[in-house]
């Protein structure tokens, strides 16, 4: 009975602990399910929608699969415009990676102007850690739950010891 008890201590700080001390380089999958594709005309904002829900950081990175379609990276007015070439650019089926390497403002549109218009585009914002206040308290924030974490593999390690003895 005491070891199962101690074998749910054991399974719960391990994944307590991987949650908090795994690198934080993630792969989001553009559009998750949808995809990357035209947006149904009553709901044009769905990337923006997509994009508003996470909190995207250095060296994550964007996966963008398409059937019939293509992504380009544009400047700003290249985003709000439509209007940046894409010549050489044809449509099929696949996926792109891009990662976000720096902190900054990244566009993508679909490489046909006409799905840009109606709504296949993309913006996405990578704050950068080292300013602005509410990135800082963001920092101060990935501090304590690396500690968090570090506290965790220990405790981890002691329950393993107090289970060998
Ligand atoms: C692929 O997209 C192009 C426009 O980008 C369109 O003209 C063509 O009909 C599409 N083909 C298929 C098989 O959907
Ligand atoms: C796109 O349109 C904007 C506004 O009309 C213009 O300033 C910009 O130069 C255009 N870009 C290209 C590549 O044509």
């Amino acid at each position: 009975m005491a070891k199962t008890n101690c074998l749910g201590i054991i399974v719960f700080v391990t994944i307590i602990s991987t949650i908090f001390s795994t690198g934080s380089a993630f792969q989001y999958k553009v559009g998750d399910a949808d995809g990357w594709r035209l947006p149904d005309d009553n709901n044009q904002e769905m990337y923006e929608t997509w994009a508003s829900n996470i909190n995207f950081h250095v060296k994550d990175s964007l996966l963008f699969v398409y059937k019939n379609d293509s992504v380009i990276k544009v400047s700003k007015p290249g985003y709000y415009h439509c209007n940046e070439s894409a010549i050489g650019v044809a449509p099929k089926d696949g996926s792109t990676l891009f990662t976000l390497d720096k902190p900054g403002f990244y566009y993508f549109v679909s490489g046909n102007l006409d799905h840009c218009m109606r709504g296949q585009r993309l913006t996405i914002e990578v704050p950068d850690p080292a300013s602005g206040p509410s990135s800082h308290s963001k920092t101060n924030m990935a501090a304590s739950l690396s500690v968090l974490g570090l506290g965790m593999q220990w405790m981890h390690l002691l329950v393993l010891l107090l289970i060998w003895k």
